[in-house]
């Protein structure tokens, strides 16, 4: 597997950000390694993405940054030109993956079917994100998807948050979580970053503690 996204797997937890004025990217990315959580997917629901991105990572080289809510060829173009390191998508895109693959761009597509991830299984990709995860069905549903789907992994995001971390990161079939909870929008904006450290910090304590049983 490529490194962007094994270090991923490592770091467990990828903070999903949301993120209005670029500005706070710098301390925003301090808050993050201090909680020991070196990755981040900055989404592209805000216009300040590509700017958050290209801030963040020239402030924080040690953090893994990538985009998230690629919806066209376009976006994922310019997460690259800020230097975002993979590409997170919320459904499959054909056209986006194929960007990404011709690009050597990490990409984990979106897929919450099986007729989904086969689309992706049929562009070599084998780690997806699995979303909207909770009202997709949770762990029960990529417990009934891991049957037919030996060998594929996951990234769920969408309703994790430090109740069901554990829970996601017992299940063999999964990479990493995706999650907005130790980042919350009213968080960055008010600029609670000491905040946001100490929920980040928990967050890497439940991924240690979940892996060290
Ligand atoms: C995403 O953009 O991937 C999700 O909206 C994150 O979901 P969450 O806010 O429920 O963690």
């Amino acid at each position: 597997m490529n490194n962007i996204l094994t270090h991923l797997g490592n770091v467990g937890i990828i903070p999903v950000i949301a993120i209005d004025d670029a500005d706070d990217a710098v301390a925003l990315g301090g808050a993050l390694l201090a909680g020991n959580l070196p990755c981040a997917e900055i989404t592209f629901r805000t216009a300040a993405a590509a700017q958050a991105i290209e801030k963040m990572s020239a402030a924080h080289p040690d953090i893994c940054v990538g985009a998230g809510t690629v919806l066209t060829v376009a976006q994922a173009e310019t997460a690259k030109a800020a230097g975002a390191q993979f590409v997170v998508t919320p459904g499959f895109d054909e056209a986006v993956v194929d960007w990404c693959l011709a690009n050597d761009m990490p990409i984990t597509p979106g897929v919450m079917t099986p007729t989904e991830i086969n689309m992706a299984l049929n562009k070599g990709l084998s780690l997806m994100k699995f979303f909207p995860a909770e009202a997709a069905g949770g762990i029960q549903a990529l417990k009934a998807i891991g049957g037919p789907y030996a060998g594929v992994t996951f990234i769920p995001t969408g309703g994790i948050n430090a109740n069901n971390l554990t829970d996601y990161l017992n299940l063999p079939m999964v990479h990493a979580c995706g999650g907005s909870f130790m980042v919350k929008k009213n968080l960055i904006a008010t600029k609670r970053f000491d905040e946001i450290e100490k929920l980040a910090a928990a967050a890497a304590e439940i991924v240690r503690s979940a892996r060290a049983e």
